[in-house]
Order: C-alpha cells, then structure tokens, then sequence
C-alpha cells in the first residue's frame, strides 16, 4: 500500500509484544488494565489491547471518545476527566445508551449537569494527588458531603475514587516512580476508607499510567495508554516496553551534513522535545512546519528520496495529527479523531 509521506508506522510484532507484556501482569487479577484510548484514539488497536487479555474496560480523556468508544462495541467506559460542556454531555449520553460509562466529577456542578442529561452513569470522584489538575484535595473535607450528593441522586452512581499521578509517570528514576505511587496509594487508601466509615461504596481505585504501569498501589484498575506504541519520552525510562511507533519521512534535501526531511510540526509533537533517529547518529535539530532540520554523520549514505524512521518525543498529541496508523500496509483509522 502506498502511504503518504510522512506516515505513521506501526511495528504490529512490537505493539504485540507490549500487548503481551502488559496482559501477563495482569491476567490473574486482582488488579487490571484499564487501557487509555487518548495514547492513539485508533478502536482497531484498542481492539487488539483488549483481546490481549487482563483488561477491565476502556479509559478514554473526552466524551467524544467515549461515544466513538460504545458505538465501535466497548461496553465498558471511563472518562478519566470532568465533562462540563454541553455538547459533552450530550455525548456521554449517546454513550451511556450504548455502554457502561463511568466518569469523573470533583464539584457538586458536575453532578447537577451529569443528573441534568438524564444519562444512566458511573461516578469517581477525582482526587488531586499531586498532579495539580482537577481533583478534590486529599483531605476528606470536600470529598463526603460530594459522595453524599451521588449517592442520593437518581440515575448516578458512585463508583470510587480516581487518583491520577501525571507529575509521576515521567520521572526517569524508578526509585522516584515508587515513592510517588506510594504517596498515591497512601492518599487514595485514606479517601477510601473516609467513604467506607461513612457507609458509602468505593468500588474501583484508577488511576497510574505507563511509567507506573507495575506500581498499582492500592489501585483495583490501571490506566495505562503509551504502553502500547510507546514513544522517546518513555523510552529513556527503564520500562519494559518496545518502541512500535514510527513516523516514516523523506529526506528533500542535504547539505553536507545537515538533512531536511518533510516531517514537522504538522506531523510531529515537539511538546517533549525533538524525535528521535533511528538512523544511526542521525539528530534532529529543529521543527518547522512541514520540515525538520537534522545533522547526520559524514558517511550517512541518506539521499533525497530515501526515507528514514523517526520515535515521536509524545505519542498522543503525535498520533492526533494523522488520520489514520499503518499497519503491516493496512491503514488503521485514528477514528476517535476523524470520525
Ligand atoms: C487521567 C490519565 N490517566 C492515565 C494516563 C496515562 O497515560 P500514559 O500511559 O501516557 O502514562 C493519562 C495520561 O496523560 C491521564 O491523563
């Protein structure tokens, strides 16, 4: 199949192998996988995540996600984020009609909106465990008078708690890693049991992502996403996973030692910095919009026309500026995107 250039390849036996990884740690329980949609938004993999095994659903960032998500048959759902916009809500609602979904709230306004939809849901209430985004602060006060309000409220139902550590997954020290899940496992235990003395349910703990995928704490579910395709931000951790993500360019011109290739700012995130080269000594220097700069060694045989694989630095804001993965000559859809 011919592909456009660039394109985004996927190394399926790698993305396969990370699959594996991921469903032997957590086929047995207790714990489970709870894979993250918004890393690629494609449901043909997510499908095959799923299939791997040790899985308890779906996490996805945004209602539309969600939707796309029931709709393409996953029958469990959780918006790891508040939904405040109406449009949202509308679509929690369509995906609700279709699917288990289960979303977040840490204001008494969410629930009134959610109760409002009139859609069948699934409560956590999210809990700040360091991160400084959304999320009651960890200190019981705000957290029982809210679950009270779920609890009464028809049509809603709490479910537990989320504690997401997006300050954690990145730390290139695992040692660093483990304390700041602990950290989670201590604030989130003590919430839960906050809930439970108060005669409330607090069925599911979620939270974690891939640089703390194997330190669940006190989590019952994990939601991991970049594990599956990986990308250079996580590949300088000591992770057991493989990079299976590529973005495939053309080199359009070179000076010497300096390369221009056409993958840039419309092709690649420079949010964590410049991809990385595959090609051996190959460095990128800068993003344009539809060019990136790079330095290779003298001997580099690189000509214009050759192509050559770049590891995107982030992998979901990556994925989200390309219609569709290539797969073994297939193109996959990233159709929580474009459809
Ligand atoms: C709420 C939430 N959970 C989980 C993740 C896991 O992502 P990753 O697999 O990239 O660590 C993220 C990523 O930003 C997130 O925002």
């Amino acid at each position: 199949v011919a592909h456009p250039s660039p394109a985004l390849i996927v190394d399926l036996a790698a993305a396969d192998r990370n699959i594996e990884r991921a469903a032997a740690t957590f086929r047995d329980g207790p714990v489970r996988l709870r894979p993250h949609f918004k890393a690629h938004k494609c449901t043909t993999l997510m499908r095959r995540q799923l299939d791997g095994g040790g899985c308890c659903g779906v996490t996805c960032a945004t209602a539309w996600e969600a939707r796309v998500l029931a709709e393409a048959g996953f029958d469990d759902v959780l918006v790891a984020n508040e939904v405040a916009d109406p449009a949202g809500l509308a679509h929690l609602t369509a995906a609700a009609a279709l699917a288990r979904v289960t979303v977040c709230v840490d204001d008494a306004r969410h629930v009134e909106l959610l109760a409002a939809s009139g859609a069948r849901l699934g409560l956590l209430v999210e809990i700040d465990v360091g991160q400084r985004r959304c999320g009651l602060r960890p200190d019981g006060e705000e957290l029982l008078p809210l679950a009270r309000m779920i609890a009464e409220t028809s049509g809603l139902e709490l479910r537990g708690l989320q504690g997401y550590h997006g300050h954690a997954v990145l730390l290139e020290s695992r040692t660093e890693r483990e304390q700041e899940a602990a950290r989670t496992a201590e604030i989130l235990a003590a919430e839960r049991d906050f809930l439970l003395a108060a005669g409330l349910p607090c069925d599911v703990l979620s939270g974690g992502g891939t640089g703390t995928w194997d330190l669940p704490g006190v989590l019952t579910e994990v939601q991991a996403g970049s594990y599956v395709l990986m990308d250079a931000s996580y590949g300088r951790l000591d992770l057991a996973f493989e990079q299976a993500l590529f973005c495939r360019t053309t080199v359009v011109s070179r000076r010497g030692t300096r390369i221009v290739l056409d993958a840039g700012l419309k092709a690649l995130s420079a949010e964590y910095g410049m991809p990385r080269g595959t090609e051996p000594g190959l460095e990128v220097l800068s993003l344009a919009d539809e060019h990136a700069t790079a330095l290779v060694p003298e001997g580099c045989a690189l000509q214009p026309g050759d192509t050559t694989l770049l590891i995107p630095a982030h992998v979901d804001p990556t994925v989200n500026l390309h219609p569709a993965l290539y797969v073994d000559g297939e193109a996959w859809a990233v159709d929580g995107r474009t459809r």
